[in-house]
């Protein structure tokens, strides 16, 4: 399939009162092919002209069954796939704090990945088990934070971790730093992976499936926490999940991804309540009869 058959829904009316905020990040037709030799001299068109604006402030939803394109478009918008595997076309323009706009897409791959580090915070999709078994807490989060500010003093850094461990509940101070992944809780595991993944100074972030390796209580904990720290922060966030009840507790608006192409977008309690597109509103059956 060259194109998607279906033409986009946009879900027009709007009233989480963004409309006049400006935007944040503008996808204009977005494609992306996978290359390699398994894949023939065109390889395999994943995504299929992708166009959305999301403005500052703003709380997306991206869902879609499994395979749809969900995780290749966090990895587009934020330069996480090897260059040499994909090739991209269209524009992805971020604005930058000074107010300029940015077409990422016409950077040089390392420049490109520089400028997104600091630009977006990635929350990964399973990132409880991304945790290297074989490190401390304490290291990987070091590593992390002098990532983004080489040259902090110990003493400095010391003072840090453990002032983002009383923000981001973790408990047990330099004794939980110490410890490995596999010591501590799934719960725990993910609100330190949500901490270290938020030491990037990214206005947007964007979490995949953030929560799908938890228990319903910790899922339930840990989103409520994400929610908070948005609150406090005003970062704009794109969040990717089958789940529809969680995207609709945390998102003012959605956009429903089906084969690499997005099908129906707009207000988030407008396209869970009106539906337009046939798929979506199977989607929301679907979850209805499972939430019961
Ligand atoms: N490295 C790759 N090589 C070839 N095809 C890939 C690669 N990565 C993803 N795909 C294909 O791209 C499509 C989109 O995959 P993607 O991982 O974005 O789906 P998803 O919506 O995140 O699914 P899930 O909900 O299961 O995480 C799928 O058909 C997948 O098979
Ligand atoms: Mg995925």
């Amino acid at each position: 399939m060259e194109k998607n058959e279906t033409s986009v829904i946009v879900n027009k009316a709007d009233s989480s009162g963004s409309a006049d905020r400006e935007p944040i990040l503008e996808v204009e037709n977005l494609n992306v092919r996978i290359r390699g030799e398994r894949h023939g001299k065109n390889g395999i068109h994943i995504l299929h002209d992708l166009s959305f604006t999301v403005r500052e402030g703003e709380r997306w939803a991206i869902a879609g069954e499994s395979g749809a394109g969900k995780s290749m478009t966090m990895n587009a918008l934020t330069a996480l796939l090897p260059e040499e595997a994909v090739e991209l076309s269209g524009s992805i323009r971020y604005r930058m704090e000074d107010g300029s706009r940015v077409d990422v897409l016409s950077l040089p791959y390392r420049e490109r990945q520089r400028l997104l580090a600091r630009q977006v915070a990635v929350i990964f999709q399973d990132s409880i088990n991304a945790l290297n078994p074989n490190e401390t807490i304490g290291r990987q989060w070091r590593d992390t934070v002098l990532l983004y500010r080489p040259g902090m003093e110990k003493i400095q850094l010391e003072q840090h971790l453990l002032a983002r461990m009383e923000i981001f509940g973790v408990q047990g101070g330099s004794g939980t730093l110490a410890q490995y992944p596999d010591q501590l809780s799934g719960g725990m595991r993910q609100r330190i992976a949500i901490a270290m993944a938020l030491e990037s100074p990214g206005r947007i972030l964007i979490a995949d499936e953030p929560t799908t390796s938890l228990d319903a209580i910790t899922q339930r904990s840990t989103v409520d926490f994400i929610k908070t720290l948005l609150d406090k922060s005003g970062r704009t966030l794109l969040y990717i999940s089958h789940n529809l009840g969680i995207l609709q507790y945390m998102c003012d608006h959605v956009m429903i991804l089906r084969n690499g192409a997005i099908v129906e977008q707009g207000e988030a309690a407008e396209v869970f309540a009106h539906p337009v597109h046939p798929y979506t509103q199977e989607l929301i059956r679907e979850t209805k009869k499972i939430m019961g």
